[in-house]
């Protein structure tokens, strides 16, 4: 790499770095040669070295409209100078929290219409959690408090958000979980084997969600969370059955279905929302990063109108004590409406729909690589995933080094990105041209057989 005046520089600010900051995911022996990371512009990110990336996954999968809008900082501007912050505690609420709240009935599900705001994925879920047993309280079914979630579903690592996140690696260090999560199998289509000629392996795996409730006692079970697409597990897309069997189940069964659209939200797979690809509602939606393109920290929930109908209805003495101090925040919501604005204006839902489809369709092309087990995705969401052995689907043995290798001739060639159980995680901004997709093939073809090389030299 070339010394150059800033590298020497960007060494300072990395000592100072390793002595005060923790970083999420940490251990220091991964973090001593972070970039640092000055300056983002549409797809692509520069360093303090001066090397330009292309930002693979948006951020964290949230910066759908691309780096460096004007639009979004004049907005908060304009906010911050006229009223940074307010509390949105019953009794008050402000103009920017209203008509964000407005607009959202009007760009979600047809049955989610009343939302609360949060400042991000996590407290979204705990949000969603807190409220669905809220609402069996306030029906009258007080034992329904249980949740049940995916193994690979990601929905933040706060105590109960972390509880219900299907991935264990979250959770040793800081056991015991919370009680009353459970987990299913993922429909995971690569690796999935349920289903027969009476069941389709869509049904089949929704199937474990109705087992599950049976097991637990459907009394006791409140609420079903899924992300439509699963992104930070590996990028799965269910089958197309899927979701019409899981909605049947929860209806079934009186368990509240909380769609965490934490990623799939704001246009990120061609359609406004993850759900809509599978034609059903839920009952209760959460939403992040995409609301505002991560410029500023904004999540929430939507509740459907049944829902709502209960909390509105309940005496006084058993009112909603849930509360976050920038719950409605209204910078965060004037910036939230201005990245809606640019979403609708520049038809970016449209836009990662069919760009989207060139995307999965040059990803495709990867099938030519020996190593490349699967490729799937819809919209601006892709999963390549990498095995040592394509008949047999087998992984590289983590001590094989085969990751590492793998992340460090993606980053040489010039796309960052994250690496999920050698799933290579694809989600750039929604406004990524079809010249920088065909880079970021170009360079996953070329980085995987130097991985592999690599990993047996
Ligand atoms: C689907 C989903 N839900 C929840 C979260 C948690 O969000 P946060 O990191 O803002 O707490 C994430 C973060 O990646 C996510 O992908």
């Amino acid at each position: 790499m070339l010394e150059t005046p800033q590298a020497a520089h960007a060494a300072e600010y990395i000592q100072d770095d390793l002595a005060h900051l923790m970083h999420p995911l940490y251990h220091p022996t991964d973090h001593q040669h972070p970039r640092i990371w000055v300056k983002g512009e549409g797809a692509l990110l520069t360093d303090m070295e001066g090397y330009t990336f292309i930002d693979g996954l948006s951020g964290l999968w949230n910066v759908h409209i691309g780096h460096g809008r004007r639009e979004l900082a004049e907005a908060a501007m304009h906010q911050m100078s006229t009223l940074a912050y307010a509390s949105a505690y019953t009794g008050s609420t402000n103009l920017r929290t209203i008509e964000l709240a407005n607009r959202l009935s009007q760009l979600t599900y047809p049955s989610i219409n009343t939302f609360f705001f949060t400042s991000g994925g996590a407290e979204s879920t705990e949000s969603s959690f807190k409220t669905a047993r809220y609402y069996w309280k306030l029906r009258g079914k007080p034992d329904k408090v249980k949740f049940i979630s995916r193994i690979h579903g990601y929905h933040g690592v706060t105590m109960a958000a972390g509880s219900a996140t299907g991935i264990a690696g979250y959770w040793a260090m800081f056991e015991p979980r919370v009680p009353h999560f459970s987990h299913i199998e993922s429909p995971y289509p690569y690796r999935f084997t349920g289903g027969d000629e009476h069941t389709s392996p869509g049904v089949a795996a929704a199937n474990l969600l109705e087992a599950a409730i049976l097991h637990e006692g459907a009394d006791t079970v409140a609420g079903f969370i899924a992300e439509p697409i699963q992104g930070a597990g590996g990028v799965i897309v269910p089958q197309p059955d899927y979701f019409t069997r899981i909605r049947e189940i929860c209806d079934q069964y009186d368990v509240l279905l909380i769609a965490d659209e934490v990623i799939t939200g704001f246009g990120r797979t061609g359609r406004w929302f993850g759900l809509e690809h599978f034609g059903i509602e839920p009952d209760i939606m959460q939403f992040a990063k995409g609301i505002t393109s991560g410029y500023v920290p904004l999540g929430g929930i939507g509740v459907s109108d049944t829902i709502r109908e209960t909390l509105y209805n309940t005496p006084a003495s058993s009112k909603y004590m849930h509360a976050y101090t920038y719950s409605g925040h209204p910078t965060t919501c004037a910036v939230a409406l201005a990245n809606l604005d640019v979403i609708t204006q520049e038809g970016l839902v449209e836009r990662a729909a069919e760009v989207g489809a060139y995307l999965q369709q040059q990803l495709q092309s990867l099938y030519e690589i020996e190593h490349v087990g699967d490729v799937r995705g819809i919209g601006m969401i892709a999963g390549v995933e990498i095995v040592a052995n394509r008949e047999t689907k087998a992984q590289f043995a983590p001590a094989s080094g085969f990751t590492k290798h793998l992340a460090r001739e993606l980053l040489e060639r010039g796309l960052f990105t994250r690496i999920v159980r050698d799933i290579i995680c694809i989600a750039p901004p929604l406004v990524t041209t079809h010249a920088q997709i065909d880079q970021i093939v170009a360079i996953i073809r070329a980085a995987v057989p130097a991985a592999v090389a690599a990993t047996h030299a």
